[in-house]
C-alpha cells in the first residue's frame, strides 16, 4: 500500500482526452471526427510515461462524450469522489472529462463535494491519437497538482493553467487554450511541474453535499431559455407545462430579458417556478443588485441573477438550490 496520503485516484468519464480517430490511415493527424470517450482511464495513464512511477489507482466511471452528460453520472461521480477522498491513503482525485460540459460538472462537484483534498479535473481539445494531443501533459499536470500539500477544492488543470471549479468556462470550440477563468482569470499556473499561485486560493465548498442522497427521480427539472430578438414567451411556458420547476434565462448583455420572456417569467413564477437570470455574453456575467435589472434593460420586472455564472453553471446552482430547499422543507 502507498505511504500515507500519496495515492492519486484517477476517475475517467470520457471526453476528447479519451478520444480516438479510428480511420487515421485515411485521415492522418486528424483533430476532428473522433470517437470521444473510447479509452479507459487505465489507457490514459499508460500513455504518460512520467506517471509510471507514481502510486495511482484508475477507475472508468463513464466513457461519455460530455455533451451527453447526465444527472445520474454527476451523482455517481460526486459520491465516488467523496468516498475516495475519505480514504486516508488518498492524496487527491483526478477526474478526466470532456471539455464541452466540464464547467457544469466542475460546478456540481465544487458545490457537492467537501474537497479538503484536491479534486483536479482535466480534459483535452485534441484526441489521444492526434500528433499534437494535449491530454498527456494535462493529465500529468492534474496528477502532480493532486499530490501537492495544501491544495484543496475542485480545480481544473488545463493548458498549463489552474482554474477554480466554479470559475472555469469553455471559451473556444477548437483552440488548444480553450478555457478561461472568467474575469477572475486562472488561480495558478503549472510550470514544468511546479505550481505558481497567482491569487488567493478559494475555500473548498461542498455545502450541497446532502442532495446526493436524494433519488434522481426527485431531482427537479431545470431548463435554460435564451433571450434573443423575436423570442417567444410560449417557449418558456411550454417548458413549465412540461414540468420545469426552475428556469435560467440566458439574458442578453448584463442579463437583460426580452419583454415577452419577462411576461412569461411572471406567469411561470405565479405557477411556483423559480426563474433566474444569467448573461449569454462569453465573459462578464451579470453585475448589479440582486434582484434587479441593474443596467441596460430598463425593465421594471426583477428576476434574481446568478452573478458571474454562465447560464449552464447557473442551471447547476439553481438545481442544487431547489434540491436543498426541498430537503430542508419537505412538502406533503
Ligand atoms: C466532450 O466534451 O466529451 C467532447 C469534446 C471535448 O472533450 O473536447
Amino acid at each position: 500500500m502507498p505511504s500515507a496520503s500519496s495515492l492519486v485516484v484517477v476517475i475517467g468519464t470520457g471526453g476528447t482526452i479519451a478520444g480516438v480517430v479510428t480511420d487515421t490511415a485515411a485521415r492522418p493527424g486528424a483533430h476532428l471526427g473522433y470517437e470521444a470517450g473510447a479509452l479507459t482511464a487505465d489507457a490514459l495513464v499508460a500513455a504518460v510515461p512520467a506517471l509510471a512511477a507514481l502510486p495511482l489507482e484508475t477507475h472508468s466511471l463513464a466513457q461519455l462524450d460530455s455533451s451527453d452528460m447526465d444527472h445520474a453520472t454527476w451523482q455517481a461521480l460526486a459520491l465516488a469522489v467523496t468516498a475516495h477522498l475519505a480514504r486516508p491513503e488518498v492524496a487527491g482525485v483526478v477526474v478526466t472529462h470532456g471539455t464541452d460540459t466540464l464547467e457544469e460538472t466542475a460546478t456540481f462537484l465544487q458545490l457537492t463535494v467537501a474537497a479538503t483534498k484536491p479534486v483536479v479535473m482535466t480534459a483535452a481539445m485534441r484526441p489521444a491519437t492526434a500528433p499534437s494531443a494535449d491530454g498527456p501533459q494535462n493529465l500529468l499536470d492534474a496528477v502532480r497538482l493532486a499530490t501537492m500539500p495544501g491544495v484543496t477544492g475542485v480545480l481544473l488543470a488545463f493548458g498549463g493553467s489552474v482554474y477554480a471549479g466554479t470559475e472555469a468556462r469553455k471559451l473556444h470550440g477548437y483552440r488548444i487554450d480553450a478555457f478561461g477563468g472568467g474575469d477572475a482569470g486562472p488561480l495558478a499556473l503549472m510550470q514544468d511541474g511546479a505550481l505558481r499561485p497567482l491569487r488567493a486560493w478559494p475555500a473548498p465548498d461542498g455545502h450541497a453535499a446532502e442532495v446526493l442522497a436524494q433519488p434522481l427521480a426527485d431531482w427537479p427539472v431545470v431548463d435554460i431559455v435564451t433571450s434573443h430578438a423575436g423570442v417567444r414567451g410560449q417557449t418558456m411556458l411550454a417548458l413549465v407545462a412540461a414540468g420545469a420547476r426552475g428556469i435560467v434565462v440566458a439574458g442578453s448583455g448584463n442579463g437583460s430579458v426580452h419583454r415577452e420572456l419577462e411576461l412569461a417569467a411572471e406567469q411561470a413564477q405565479r405557477q411556483g417556478v423559480t426563474v433566474w437570470r444569467a448573461s449569454r455574453c462569453v465573459l462578464g456575467g451579470v453585475v448589479g443588485e440582486v434582484p434587479g435589472n441593474a443596467q441596460g434593460g430598463g425593465s421594471a420586472y426583477a428576476l434574481p441573477h446568478a452573478g458571474d455564472a454562465t447560464p449552464a453553471q447557473a442551471r447547476v446552482r439553481l438545481l442544487l438550490s431547489l434540491l436543498l430547499q426541498r430537503q430542508r422543507q419537505p412538502g406533503p
